[in-house]
């Protein structure tokens, strides 16, 4: 028998622990400390003397993209108030540690330079409070996605180094996408070329989050694109978020990548909700040049929503009378599932109504009450998550497991079956019906603005004194006539 010593020294001096985990096929290890010291985020940082730059300053010799980021979604990532409402939560039940994991990705300077404390926005800089700003993507000199615990990009493994100390005093380093030029930075910072600046993992590090204990992994935005078609025709994240719509619909369909001219900072996706409420808040402080920014952003939102589906309604006869109608739901431009990230947050469904020739409604489904809330048979194209125990679960904190899966793959779809009885009419039928889109469930979207630390008042900033009612979105609405016989 060999001994574990001779073992050891055979395998080249791998740890006893190393050999255990690998045998037993032990779940995932906790992330090293030593590593990463900002644990559950997984963000290193390089530090030196050079500091995080404000998005203001670099916005004075990089106008364009300054106002093209300005009012994004990740320039308002930390302070969304339906995010702070959660994070609140969060720390609330199971302390202040999660906090980083959060704090990683919607503010990652706020976490490494140790400012943020508690959830609110109260005595942070302008770097920790503009979340997701130009030296969050600008300094990333590298990840470790591949050497984390799970071996998979995530929960911000990002390595931030904003610049390096020199003899002479710090030096800025900016790392984009192209070799650069004489002279590029204007002496105010150098320039590196960053190959992966170009590539989906670079978002892939924030677009992809686990269960800050168990790993599990909750929102899968970056799997989903690499397991579709997209990431095969190298059609990546920046080819349709970082470019208006019309080039993002080029992109979709012919799987061509945008020229070098073509790409904008306007990081826009589905979220219609907080560019509105932003533009709300703009209106009351009196900045109608931010008012109008975050209103075009709220337009292509949802020019966006209206492009990523479609509907095909297809009768289905048994002994020649009408038996089920059957609606393939197709996700045409998503390029991951929709809907994608907080799948089990956002709601994605069908309505409909089936009515005879003479107008009498003879079926029904998927239409929001007046307290604005769905009926249980509504179809939707989202997920459950689950808790220990099988339990149902929203919070990112509980849950561990999914319990259903419905989101639609990319260029994918998903087929839904409505049976009907045979109608007495002998004219056609209209079948209207709608794919219906928004952020959440009305009562779990005022739950998490109710939530909002108390620093942040919502009647002050955007004036909302009531909860409003949640804006829904209609993806696709179509009018079809079937016939009840054939
Ligand atoms: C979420 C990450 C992210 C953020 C935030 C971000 N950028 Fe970029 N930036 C990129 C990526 C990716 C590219 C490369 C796009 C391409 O392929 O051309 C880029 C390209 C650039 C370029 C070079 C190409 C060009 O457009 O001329 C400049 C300059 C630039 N960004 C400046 C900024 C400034 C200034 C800000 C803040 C106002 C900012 N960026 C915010 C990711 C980001
Ligand atoms: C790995 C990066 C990452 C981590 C860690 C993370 N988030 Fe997020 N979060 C995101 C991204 C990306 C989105 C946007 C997804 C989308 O819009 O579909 C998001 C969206 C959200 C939203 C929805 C906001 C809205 O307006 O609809 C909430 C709420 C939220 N996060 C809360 C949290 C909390 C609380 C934590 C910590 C327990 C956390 N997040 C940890 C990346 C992260
Ligand atoms: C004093 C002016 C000035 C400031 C301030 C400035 N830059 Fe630049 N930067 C330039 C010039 C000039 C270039 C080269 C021409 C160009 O691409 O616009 C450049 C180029 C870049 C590039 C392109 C590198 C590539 O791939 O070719 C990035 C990315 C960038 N800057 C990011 C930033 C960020 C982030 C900030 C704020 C932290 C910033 N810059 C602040 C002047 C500046
Ligand atoms: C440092 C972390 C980080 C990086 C890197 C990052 N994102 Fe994000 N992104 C976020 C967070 C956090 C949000 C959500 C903000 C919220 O909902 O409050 C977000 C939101 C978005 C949204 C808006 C989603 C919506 O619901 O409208 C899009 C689109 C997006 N990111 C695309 C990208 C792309 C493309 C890249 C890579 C070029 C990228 N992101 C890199 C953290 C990041
Ligand atoms: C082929 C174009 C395409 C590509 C590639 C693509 N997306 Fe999207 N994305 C869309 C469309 C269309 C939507 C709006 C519909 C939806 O919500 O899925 C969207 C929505 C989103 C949202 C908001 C989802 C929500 O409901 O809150 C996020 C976040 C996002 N994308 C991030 C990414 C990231 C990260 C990548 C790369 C891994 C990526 N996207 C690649 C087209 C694309």
């Amino acid at each position: 028998m060999i001994s574990i010593k001779k073992l050891i020294i055979g395998l080249g001096g791998v740890s006893m622990a190393t050999l255990l985990v690998a045998g037993l096929g032990n779940s995932m290890d906790k992330p090293d400390p030593a590593e990463y010291p900002f644990a559950p985020s997984l963000l290193q940082y390089k530090k030196s003397a050079a500091e995080f730059t404000p998005p203001e300053t670099c916005g004075e010799c990089h106008s364009q993209q300054y106002n093209e980021w300005t009012g994004s979604m990740h320039a308002l990532a930390f302070k969304d108030p339906v995010y702070q409402g959660e994070l609140n939560k969060a720390v609330k039940a199971v302390g202040h540690d999660i906090a980083r994991q959060c704090e990683g990705c919607h503010s990652p300077a706020g976490i490494v330079t140790g400012e943020i404390k508690m959830p609110g926005l109260s005595g942070l800089s302008d770097v920790a409070l503009n979340g997701v700003s130009c030296d969050m993507c600008h300094s990333v000199s590298g990840h470790s996605g591949w050497q984390t615990p799970y071996r998979f990009p995530g929960n911000g493994s990002l390595i931030l180094s904003p610049g390096k100390d020199t003899p002479s005093g710090p030096v800025l380093t900016k790392y984009g996408p192209y070799q650069p030029e004489e002279g590029c930075g204007d002496g105010f910072h150098e320039c590196v070329e960053q190959p992966l600046h170009k590539k989906a993992e670079l978002c892939a590090n924030c677009h992809q989050v686990y269960h800050y204990e168990t790993h599990t992994p909750i929102e899968s935005t970056y799997r989903e694109w690499k397991d579709g078609p997209y990431a095969v025709h190298d059609i990546a994240c920046q080819d349709c978020h970082m470019v208006d719509f019309d080039t993002f619909l080029r992109s979709a369909d012919t799987m061509k990548k945008p020229k070098k001219e073509e790409f904008r900072h306007y990081f826009n996706g589905a979220n219609f909700l907080i560019y509105a409420l932003t533009e709300q808040a703009a209106k009351k402080a009196g900045d109608t040049e931010l008012a109008a920014n975050v209103h075009k952003k709220y337009e292509m939102a949802v020019a966006r929503l209206q492009a990523a589906a479609d509907l095909v309604v297809i009768p289905i006869y048994r002994d020649k009378k009408l038996a089920e109608i059957k609606v393939r739901v197709k996700n045409i431009r998503a390029g991951h599932k929709l809907p994608t990230s907080l799948t089990n947050i956002r709601q994605i469904w069908l309505e409909m109504t089936v009515k005879d020739e003479n107008g009498k409604v003879i079926m029904t489904t998927g239409t929001v009450d007046e307290k604005g809330a769905l009926p249980s048979e509504a179809r939707l194209f989202n997920s459950d998550g689950m808790g220990e125990g099988f339990h149902f679960a929203i919070d990112p904190w509980e849950i561990v497991a999914f319990s259903r899966q419905d989101a639609i793959p990319p260029k994918g779809y998903k087929d839904v079956y409505y049976g009907v009885s045979a109608p007495q009419s002998k004219g056609p039928l209209v079948v209207d019906i709608k794919l219906r889109y928004r952020q959440a469930e009305q009562e779990i979207a005022h739950a998490l603005l109710a939530a909002v630390p108390e620093d942040m008042d919502l009647a002050a900033i955007y004036g909302l004194t009531a909860m409003p009612d949640l804006p829904v979105v209609d993806m696709v609405s179509k009018s079809v006539k079937i016939e009840p016989a054939l």
